[in-house]
């Protein structure tokens, strides 16, 4: 007997059209025997079958879509799933060996993200339904892939609201402690096991070489909330002057070792932004380039705010220290601030500063972060690029 989940009148038409989370409000009922992180079928309200996905006891997302066809959930179904995520990932070669395979439901995997640099892949488990499944993922993704390590990062916090506790380790072979990788040429050390989210920023690739592209010898670029000071590295092998700021020193050290394997200097500052942004004015320092890339400090609607006002503190300091003709680049990874709400944070800095800006582009997270039209929430990364007109 297959268990199932039933949706609400009227809640349907959204699976139909392709959004694959389902709330525990539009839930009518479940079949008696369903467990947390359970696969079941969704059934519409008249009890016809809708898709194949798994089950949530605990979280505000109910149930997850898998598959909208009424096919066997097994090792052949995420082998199927890897290869083609694979496939869309072709354009990516000589590029990089460093990328994300599959990005959650934006990968019609929900709960699964599969990053790979070089041979090593890095696995973060999200939901409970991933978890219970992984005896049908984890093999076919190494069948596939043919890694020398999987290691698994699932110690984020957001694990806790699925009933599952922060996890970390090996899964497959062996890890090393760091994975060098490259990136249009340039080499980049990985920390998998310790580094932020699974250890490298990925996801602004296109937004590196951007910068890259537009900066000139000589001109002097920040990098602001650096981590291992990628963007820096980008910039300093165009001959750019680049300074950067990051809080912790472990991923300073591993930026200088870093910029060392590229050749280049970066002149990394340890030390909070808020801080070392006036240390920089009062020193008489002036910039070509600054990047502004913060963490994600709102994971929720609510806490947008706090991170509209770090934005506009952070932008207002920076406009003081940019030379006239100079570029800026916003970024925010938070989903609920949408381009409008960016766009006014850093207008309502610029207008304190009584410095014009002008919008030379809009950009998003690489490829590999694919975003899906059906699932908003797929697009998180929104980055401006601007420019002090004078
Ligand atoms: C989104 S990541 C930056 C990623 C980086 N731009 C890249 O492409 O690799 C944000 C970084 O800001 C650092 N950070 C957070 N708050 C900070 C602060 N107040 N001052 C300095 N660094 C901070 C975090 O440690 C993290 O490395």
């Amino acid at each position: 007997m297959r268990k199932w989940v039933k949706l609400k009148p009227g809640k349907s038409k959204k699976v139909r059209k392709f959004y694959p989370l389902v709330y525990r409000d539009e839930v009518a009922d479940v079949s008696p025997s369903v467990e947390d992180g359970d696969l079941t079928v969704l059934l519409d309200e008249k009890g016809k079958f809708l898709a194949w996905g798994t089950y949530s006891e605990k979280s505000h997302v109910a149930f997850r879509v898998l598959t909208l066809n009424d096919e066997p959930i097994d090792s052949d179904f995420f082998a199927s799933r890897f290869r083609s995520a694979l496939a869309q990932r072709r354009h990516l070669q000589g590029v990089t060996n460093a990328l994300r395979l599959v990005h959650a439901e934006a990968d019609f995997l929900p709960g699964l993200i599969v990053d790979c640099y070089a041979e090593i892949l890095v696995v973060q488990v999200r939901t409970k339904g991933m978890e219970r499944l992984k005896n049908f993922w984890l093999e076919p993704l190494i069948e596939l892939m043919q890694p020398k390590g999987v290691y698994e990062r699932s110690d984020m916090e957001g694990r806790k609201e699925e009933g599952l506790t922060p996890f970390k380790g090996l899964l497959y072979g062996s890890v090393p402690e760091r994975v060098e990788i490259f990136e249009h040429r340039l080499s980049f050390l990985v920390d998998v096991k310790e580094g932020l989210k699974t250890g490298f920023y990925l996801d602004q690739r296109d937004n590196r070489k951007l910068v890259q592209s537009l900066v000139q010898p000589s001109e002097q670029f920040l990098d602001l909330f650096a981590y291992t000071g990628s963007f820096s590295i980008y910039a300093a092998a165009k001959g750019a002057e680049c300074t950067a700021v990051e809080q912790h020193q472990h991923l300073v050290e591993l930026g200088i070792e870093q910029a060392g394997l590229n050749g280049v200097k970066v002149d990394f500052r340890c030390g909070n932004v808020f801080e070392e942004l006036p240390k920089l004015a009062t020193e008489g320092k002036q910039f070509d380039f600054i990047i502004i890339d913060p963490p994600a400090i709102a994971k929720s609607e609510k806490q947008l705010s706090s991170l509209k006002k770090a934005i506009h503190r952070v932008v207002k300091d920076s406009l003081r220290i940019l030379r006239p003709g100079g570029r800026i680049l916003v970024c925010s990874c938070v989903y609920h601030m949408d381009w409008s709400d960016l766009i006014e944070t850093v207008r309502f800095a610029a207008s304190d500063m009584e410095v014009p800006l002008r919008l030379l582009a809009q950009t998003t997270q690489a490829s590999d972060h694919p975003i899906r039209l059906h699932i908003p929430e797929s697009q998180y990364l929104r980055c401006l690029l601007l420019q002090r007109d004078f």
